[in-house]
């Protein structure tokens, strides 16, 4: 099973609106025409709209990094997905660890979340992944498990077909220890197995499933080369196009 490869960058909260379009220009004049893996950059929202702009014209694609479930109303500080649609979002990152650990998120708002994001034909992007903690004392496979069956929980094979889904253990975030390669394409193949179990095996082989945690230009290579690791979700290394650049064309 061939999966084309997809590379996003995740900025976080970096970058002002003069530095996220400068940014967004060297990425799309370093990798805006390649065209054998997905790239798009995730900036902060108020600077998606000077990175649409940026990256116009290129095969770079823009991403969100959360979105609110509700249409519209009283939410103070949400974004709707129409609001993402309607400035040329694509992807929207969803359930990051970032938003479970200090803002709240949990399987099921990943959920309500995931659901809006299809329903406004944006591609979430759906994040899962072990502490530490829970790691060392043996929780890993029930966490991921709880994750992926409570983000995707009443969401059809066609609908989770246009999903990707990013394995980022919570311990190989911004620390520089990235998962072995082995370590990663085991949480893929379990993840993978979890999706063929809730969707079929022709659906859950064509799920893109994205490996984060201190993905760099030296271990891109390596890691991308696994089975079951079908692209990146990096987070540091984005911010500088070169490095990203070094990710989406490993040498
Ligand atoms: P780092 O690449 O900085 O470890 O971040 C990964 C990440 O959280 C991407 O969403």
């Amino acid at each position: 099973m061939s999966r084309k490869k997809i590379i996003a960058g995740n900025w976080k909260m970096n970058t002002t609106v003069e530095e996220a379009a400068a940014l967004a220009k060297d990425v799309a004049a370093v990798v805006g025409s390649v065209s054998d893996v997905d790239v798009a950059v995730c900036p902060p929202y108020v600077n998606l709209m000077a990175v649409a702009e940026a990256i116009k014209g290129s095969n770079v694609k823009l991403g969100a990094q959360d979105v609110h479930w509700e249409a519209k109303g009283a939410f103070t500080g949400k974004v709707s997905c129409a609001m993402l649609k309607s400035i040329g979002v694509t992807y929207v990152i969803i359930g990051h660890s970032e938003q479970r650990q200090y803002f709240g998120e949990t399987n099921e708002t990943v959920n309500k979340k995931t659901k809006a994001a299809l329903a406004a034909s944006l591609l979430p992007i759906v994040c899962v992944g072990e502490t530490l903690d829970e790691r060392n004392g043996g929780k890993m496979d029930a966490v991921i498990d709880a994750q992926v069956r409570g983000g995707f929980e009443g969401i059809s094979a066609a609908d989770a077909a246009k999903c990707v889904v990013a394995y980022e253990p919570v311990w190989a975030i911004g620390t520089g220890v990235t998962a072995t390669s082995a370590q990663a394409n085991e949480a893929h193949i379990f993840i993978r197995k979890i999706l063929t179990e809730l969707f079929g095996k022709e659906t859950a082989d064509t799920i893109r499933i994205q490996y984060g945690g201190s993905m760099k230009p030296d271990n891109a290579k390596e890691l991308l080369s696994m089975s079951d690791v079908d692209g990146g979700l990096i987070g540091g290394a984005a911010l500088k196009a070169s490095d990203f650049a070094g990710i989406v064309q490993p040498k």
